[in-house]
């Protein structure tokens, strides 16, 4: 499988076995996760929460009820894509930009199970794609400058709003060799929501389709 959608699509039928009949389950956001979707009338499902307006969109025009985190509980698995993912199954995530509620569902999930194509799997997180970071809008200026001090390069998201109405910085540069520190620092910094380095909320379970098929990793 050479082809990038091919090997999406492999990783999204390998998950299907995570999903069990009546299970409320978490469903993520992006191409990856479409493919599961498409896959979902095979399974019987009690409901869904998901983890974008898009995802959410998508279920209930397959007839999906969903769920409302709040009133779901801990969730057994939550199935997601990645943007990066390196050998510890930390992430970088939000390329679609709904990081904060994915990493809310994959918070309140017993089991993160995390689809991707080879071209996600890096050495070290954040030296190509770049950490998404959700920002309260009043804030953008002086978390550019907080991200500056920190030796990264925050780009502006133009035009994107998220789910819960604040904006992106697409931030390069940002030394992501120790993502469970790296991701503390983002957190801590005022008018910052959520950052796209998930390693308190990595996968448990990875997915990752190749040439030669779909490999299982677990932590
Ligand atoms: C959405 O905000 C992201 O976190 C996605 O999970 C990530 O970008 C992977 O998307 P694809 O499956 O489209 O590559």
């Amino acid at each position: 499988m050479s082809d990038q959608h091919a090997q999406k699509q492999a990783a999204a039928k390998a998950a299907l076995s995570y999903i069990e009949d009546d299970m409320i389950l978490g469903v993520g956001t992006g191409s990856t996760v479409n493919c599961l979707i498409e896959l979902l009338p095979q399974v019987k499902l009690a409901g869904a929460v998901a983890s974008s307006q898009v995802t959410e969109d998508k279920l209930r025009a397959l007839g999906i009820e969903i769920v409302d985190l709040n009133f779901a509980g801990q969730l057994d698995v939550y199935i997601d894509g990645a943007d990066e993912v390196n050998a510890q199954l930390q992430l970088i995530k939000g390329g679609g930009g709904a990081l904060t509620r994915e990493k809310i569902v994959a918070a309140a999930s017993k089991t993160f199970v995390c689809m991707v194509d080879a071209s996600k799997s890096v050495e070290t997180l954040g030296r190509a794609f770049p950490v998404p970071i959700e920002v309260l809008p009043q804030a953008r200026s002086y978390v550019a400058r907080e991200l500056a001090q920190m030796g990264g390069e925050p780009v502006y998201r133009e035009g994107f709003v998220t789910d819960y109405g604040n904006v992106i910085l697409d931030t390069y540069d940002l030394d992501v060799t120790n993502p469970i520190a790296l991701e503390k620092q983002l957190n801590n910094i005022v008018g910052v929501v959520c950052n796209g380095v998930f390693a308190a909320n990595q996968a448990d379970v990875l997915l990752k389709a190749g040439s030669s098929g779909v490999e299982t990793l677990t932590r």
